[in-house]
């Protein structure tokens, strides 16, 4: 269950709470406040275009609806041919301003007739709102934003917010990982997990390219290494996705060829990382997490590992 949501959320059953938010009668209703700030357009429309690639998204004013649908069926008859199946869904709706609050409903299951034979709706469906929670704040800026918050205020390391982030969502780690191969060498394993957050303690520069640093180990065509250090793009888990090079609003990635590379032919080259204004898009949208993005560190600062 997500330790976010047993913690902190407040579940109430009627009742208004702030900012416009009137929970419908007999629907259950959770409210989570996450204390960073969203207001800027293009922010917002950053964090809905990382939410796009997984789920369905609305957006009215100050809202941006996320809906997660999921299939039940019903195997209890003899034959299959008189299972039966229905389509459930729920909704998450995340309120931007100068706090964000992450807020869901569970309609009660007369909303959907053709479900009515489902068992434990209300807790599937609950569970559902968590792990959409999670995933949206551990896939979105609102979880880079918060761990910024907590580094300058409890005065923690870059790695013990991230610690401390994927400790308050667990549930945002099955989707995220989507679709494990059954059985997956380390090399696949690493590959799964992304970037290696820690590569400025763990690896060593091995020469500079184009005014960012390398960090090894790289060998020939197959071995590339980590490009750039405030913008790192582990060049071993690229797939030349592209979706960082896109969302970039300053343009600091440029297409590198490397041919012979078993990931993919060509990279996100963080050419221009001096340019990067720290707007996380790119490290959200990249699908296999090849890209980590840290403040305060000059590329060329000298690091004491
Ligand atoms: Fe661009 Fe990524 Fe920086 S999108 S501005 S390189 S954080
Ligand atoms: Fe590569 Fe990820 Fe960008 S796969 S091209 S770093 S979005
Ligand atoms: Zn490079």
């Amino acid at each position: 269950m997500s330790s976010l949501l047993e913690d902190k959320v407040y579940i109430v059953l009627s009742d208004t709470t702030k900012r416009g938010v009137y929970p419908l009668h007999s629907y259950r209703y959770g409210l989570y406040r996450i204390p960073v700030e969203l207001t800027d357009k293009k922010e917002i429309q950053l964090v809905t275009a990382a939410l796009g690639q997984e789920f369905k998204i609305d957006e009215f004013a100050d809202r941006i609806y996320v809906t997660y649908k999921w299939k039940e069926t019903d195997v209890t008859a003899s034959k299959p041919q008189d299972w039966k199946e229905a389509e459930l869904e729920i909704t998450v709706e995340i309120v931007t301003g100068e706090v964000v609050d992450i807020i869901y409903q569970i309609k009660p299951i007369e909303n959907f007739p053709e479900a009515y034979w489902v068992k434990n709706y209300r807790s599937k469906a609950e569970q559902n709102a968590k792990m959409v929670i999670d995933l949206i704040i551990k896939n979105t800026m609102i979880g880079e934003k918060w761990k910024q918050a907590w580094i300058k205020k409890l005065k923690i390391t870059e790695q013990e917010a991230q610690k401390k982030l994927e400790g308050l969502t667990p549930l945002a780690k099955p989707l995220a990982v989507a679709k494990p191969a059954a059985t997956a060498t380390p090399a696949v394993e690493a590959k799964r997990k992304g970037i290696d957050i820690n590569f400025r303690n763990s690896r060593q520069t091995v020469e500079d390219h184009l005014g960012h640093h390398v960090w090894g180990p790289v060998s020939g065509s197959s071995q590339l290494g980590i490009h750039g250090t405030a913008v790192a793009v582990d060049f071993d888990i690229c797939t030349a996705d592209g979706a960082c090079v896109e969302a970039c609003p300053v343009d600091v990635f440029e297409w590198l060829d490397t041919p012979g590379h078993p990931a993919s032919e060509k990279k996100a080259d963080p050419a221009r990382e001096k340019e990067c204004i720290f707007c996380m898009a790119c490290q959200a949208v990249c699908p296999p997490k090849a890209i980590k993005i840290t403040r305060g560190v000059h590329p060329f600062e000298k690091v004491t590992a």
